[in-house]
């Protein structure tokens, strides 16, 4: 049930001995999905430099935490459950105090006392463990972990190829108690073919989601494989059901 295991190839994404024999082979670097000029006006909104403590599940070998920190953050603690890929970052970034590298597993951030961090990004990652045997269990995991090293107010950022029917029976249950808000970017390179005629303003507008967390029907996809961004708040039992999703303006850009 919510296994979009369509996208998930014959690769077992979900697997620690794919991702080291991956990293092993590839090495150097690469960003899934987006790059950090494309998500940019996200972050800057919702976890704000300087001063945000920032942790990146899922890391990888990419360069998104290097260009954050050429930006202005200063605290960024990657983890990946590959242990070549954090030996290879550690080595590369041995020279950047405010990047952190260790091996874990989402699954299990233990390590982490409770509302340690700002923001948790995730790119890529929620995305392998749907690949991933038992699948429903480890996004349950790996959600109660995030959702606990949140600070109150803090916020869990998603990108994902996954819509709303695919990710939201993960991640809008009541338990984790996030207001969340969803924004949709083609990806690098779309052309917006010209005969197209759409509605949106911007992709920096927040989309407005049905009741039940989904599409407005009216809703038109201009690139069938475009990036959803999740943002999740961690509710701080304050204001936070009185806050809407920011319509990003140009001075974050
Ligand atoms: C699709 S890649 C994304 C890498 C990077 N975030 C990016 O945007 O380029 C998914 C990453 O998640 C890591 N991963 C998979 N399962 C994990 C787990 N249980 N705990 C931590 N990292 C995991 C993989 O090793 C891989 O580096």
């Amino acid at each position: 049930m919510f296994r979009d295991v369509s996208s998930c190839n014959t690769y077992n994404y979900g697997d620690a001995l794919y991702w080291d024999a991956r990293y092993v082979q590839e090495g150097g670097s690469f960003d899934w999905y987006q790059r950090y000029s494309a998500l940019r006006p996200f972050v800057r909104t919702y976890i704000p430099p300087p001063n945000s403590t920032v942790l990146m599940v899922g890391c990888g070998n990419a360069v998104m935490s290097e260009d954050m920190v050429r930006d202005g953050y200063e605290s960024i603690t990657n983890i990946d459950i590959s242990s070549v890929a954090i030996q290879m970052m550690r080595t590369k970034y041995d020279h950047i105090p405010q990047l952190k590298y260790m091996q874990m597993d989402v699954r299990d951030m233990s390590f982490f006392p409770d509302e340690s961090f700002d923001g948790v990004i995730d790119k890529g990652t929620l995305d392998s463990l749907m690949c991933g045997t038992d699948a429903p269990i480890s996004a349950a995991q790996m959600l109660a972990e995030v959702c606990r090293v949140l600070k109150p107010g803090g916020t869990y950022m998603l990108i994902t190829y996954g819509d709303p029917t695919v990710r939201m029976p993960h991640i809008n249950r009541p338990v984790y108690n996030w207001k969340i808000s969803l924004y949709n970017i083609p990806r690098p390179g779309f052309q917006k073919p010209e005969s197209t005629s759409s509605s949106r303003k911007s992709y920096l507008d927040p989309i407005p989601l049905t009741e039940k967390g989904l599409l407005p029907p009216d809703f038109i996809l201009e690139d069938p494989d475009s990036h959803y961004i999740y943002i999740c708040r961690k509710n701080n039992n304050t204001e936070m059901d009185n806050i809407p999703p920011y319509r990003l303006t140009a001075d974050v850009l």
